[in-house]
């Protein structure tokens, strides 16, 4: 680069490859930074840092892998499969193959307990639902233009909806005292403050099942939204990506089944955002949809989608994969009763250092409530905590700010990315940690009993 000045290559440059919007530089990135400069292995590096922050499922690869052994012509780069190659290498159609949009049909319909039915015809794809989500954002917003989100939400979504639309986010907050509810008020509240500042708003973002709460919004909440949005006149994108991960009641309401009801609504403001990313457990395959009951926007996504398309391989075997309905339907069993006894062992042991979590019944964490920890109720000492943790005990966990939570003191832990050694080790280490911590506070339990004993002999 010679002697030309960061300011000067800056100019180089366009807006948007200068600009902060990446949203690398957030406690979120750190801790994924600090494991990678540091990451634990059993017997290589056992004082390493463990990667409690990354929201992947990795329980059922066993079962996968069961399936593409017994299953070899459903890959094109097997004897029994190497016919299909040459038409799989040469060319992709954005509207992507038949076979693949109805597999994926039938799968988001299978996973949303047969209640409501897909049609393959408007699946359109995108680079995972990041790609996805990016998309629709583009299609249905302008520059300056806004969409309200509850908060606390999903810390890429900075990244995803805004640095390259332009478009901004703006929260709708959620607050402990009613388990983080997305409340009329809320709503109200939020579209006010915008309007207010002459902020036009054009749509409401959701994610349920929520990442980072493991909730699930119910009936009368998803109704609350639909009208909302409906009188308002503006769009909803519903991101539903952690669709399967729902592991114990009450079921999941996805928002098509609001809507088949829902005489009222306009189905053109609605839009659904999936992937295979969490449900399966596939985020390096780059499969998201989007699933819109607007034809100008499927039409438009679909002319975008050459953006960000899913290779024919990958669908091929995708396609494959989920149209045997015997070996999804066991999945789907197997995949939430392992997540069920993975968020059981969390409670268990957290509750032994009397640490609690939000109640929770879908995703692939927990978030869990260490406001007891902090010195003081405040987002500063909330990344002082953090920052220890990390250090001291090497776990990598995200603070709540970097969901935009309010609250100082929430942290999510994520637990399906390990196996069942490391994530004993790392509970080891938290619940060390934590007794620590209340014991530099209280003192330990020999000196609180003596505490207890010399203020007895005071009273008699
Ligand atoms: C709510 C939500 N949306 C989208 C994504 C991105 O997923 P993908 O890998 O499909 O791009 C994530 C990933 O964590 C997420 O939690």
């Amino acid at each position: 680069m010679g002697s030309t000045s960061s300011e000067q290559q800056k100019n180089l440059l366009s807006k948007i490859a200068t600009n902060h919007g990446h949203g690398e530089d957030s406690p979120y990135f750190d801790g994924w930074k600090a494991y990678d400069e540091n990451p634990y292995h059993p017997t290589k590096n056992p004082d390493g840092v463990i990667q409690m922050g990354l929201a992947e499922n990795q329980l059922c690869f066993d079962f996968i892998e069961d399936w593409i052994k017994r299953n070899p012509q459903a890959s094109i780069c097997t004897t029994e499969g190497i016919q299909e190659f040459k038409d799989t290498a040469i060319f992709q159609d954005y509207h992507g193959l038949p076979a693949f949009r109805e597999a994926v049909a039938k799968f988001m319909g299978k996973v949303r307990g047969e209640r409501v039915r897909f049609d393959p015809d408007r699946i359109v794809m995108g680079g995972g639902s990041t790609g996805a989500n990016e998309m629709i954002t583009f299609c249905l917003a302008d520059p300056g233009d806004a969409f309200l989100i509850p908060s606390p939400y999903y810390p890429a979504f900075d990244r995803d909806l805004r640095w390259r639309t332009g478009v901004q986010l703006l929260p709708i907050i959620c607050e402990s005292s009613n388990d983080f509810k997305i409340t009329k008020a809320a709503l109200e509240m939020a579209y006010e403050k915008a309007q207010q500042a002459n902020i036009n708003v054009k749509g409401l973002m959701i994610i349920n099942p929520s990442n980072p709460l493991g909730t699930i919004l119910d009936k009368e909440t998803l109704q609350t939204i639909v009208s909302f949005i409906n009188q308002k006149n503006i769009h909803l994108i519903c991101d539903e990506i952690y669709a399967a991960t729902v592991f114990s009641q009450p079921k999941f309401i996805s928002i098509a089944e609001i809507i088949e009801g829902d005489g009222s609504c306009n189905p053109n403001l609605i839009h659904i955002v999936y992937s295979l990313s969490k449900d399966m457990g596939f985020p390096g395959f780059r499969v998201g949809i989007i699933y819109s009951y607007n034809d100008e926007v499927v039409n438009c996504a679909r002319k975008m989608s050459s953006f960000g398309l899913v290779s024919t391989q990958t669908q091929h075997l995708i396609a494959s994969m989920l149209s045997d309905d015997e070996f999804i339907g066991k999945f789907i069993i197997e995949n939430s009763n392992r997540l069920a006894t993975r968020y059981k062992n969390i409670r268990r042991e957290l509750d032994k250092v009397s640490i609690g979590c939000l109640k929770s019944n879908a995703g692939l964490f927990c978030w869990m409530d260490l406001r007891k920890l902090l010195k003081e109720p405040t987002l500063q000492e909330e990344m002082v905590l953090w920052g220890k943790i990390i250090k001291e005990v090497k776990l990598n966990f995200s603070p709540g700010s970097s969901f935009h939570c309010y609250e100082p003191g929430w942290f999510r832990v994520c637990f399906a990315n390990m196996d069942d050694e490391t994530m004993e080790i790392a509970l080891k280490r938290l619940q060390k940690f934590v007794k620590r911590s209340k014991e530099k506070r209280c003192g330990s339990k020999e000196e609180i009993l003596q505490k207890q004993s010399s203020a007895k002999h005071l009273i008699s």
